[in-house]
């Protein structure tokens, strides 16, 4: 769906489908070159990071795997809270495999250093973090992310995977959702 079809429920577009296939093939590169001969596996995120996923994946011209797990992060309200619980494990056994985690957006910042931290632990060769967007809140939490897209303001933004109770998902943009839609 065009973002033109929800201009009354946004207050405006953040990231243009056009700069988000720029920057994807800018980061595929990079991923390349830092991953050239080695057994990557490609974690996504579910289900905000499957549009990213899908062109990250398909942008980079080395063999990778792809997996996928999915969490819920408890939080009070709209805060995460940092205890995160495993809905759906990893099919794959990630022990001396370079493990890239790709997800949508880094907010707090705690669902990831939780996953960077579990699957370490499993054994990775190592893990890193490619993420599309990441808001300065991340900052007030040691999370190293190797790769980030586009670095945006702290507002509710919806579109290519992030939603609003499960709508804007398909959005090819990324765009602040109006606040008299959640208000
Ligand atoms: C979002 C996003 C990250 C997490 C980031 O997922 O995809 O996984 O929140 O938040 P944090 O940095 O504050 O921990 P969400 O729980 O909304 O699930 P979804 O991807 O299924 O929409």
């Amino acid at each position: 769906m065009d973002l033109d079809k929800v201009a009354n429920d946004i207050t405006k577009v953040l990231v243009t489908p056009e700069q988000i296939r720029s920057r994807v093939t800018e980061l595929s590169a990079d991923l390349d070159k830092h991953y050239a001969g080695k057994d990557v596996l490609l974690v996504g995120v579910l289900k905000g990071a499957v549009m990213f996923m899908a062109d990250i994946s398909r942008a980079m011209q080395i063999a990778v795997q792809m997996d996928w797990m999915a969490v819920s992060s408890y939080g009070h309200g709209t805060q995460s809270s940092g205890v995160v619980r495993i809905l759906k494990d990893l099919d794959a056994d990630v022990l001396g495999r370079h493990v890239l985690i790709v997800e949508d957006i880094i907010d707090s910042g705690l669902t990831l250093s939780w996953l960077v931290a579990n699957l370490k632990a499993r054994g990775a060769a190592s893990v890193e973090i490619v993420a599309l967007l990441r808001k300065p809140d991340a900052a007030k939490v040691q999370v190293d992310v190797a790769w980030v897209g586009f670095e945006i303001p702290s507002e509710f933004v919806v579109g290519y995977g992030l939603d609003y109770a499960e709508n804007y998902r398909s959005l090819p943009g990324v765009a602040v959702l109006d606040p008299k839609i959640y208000s």
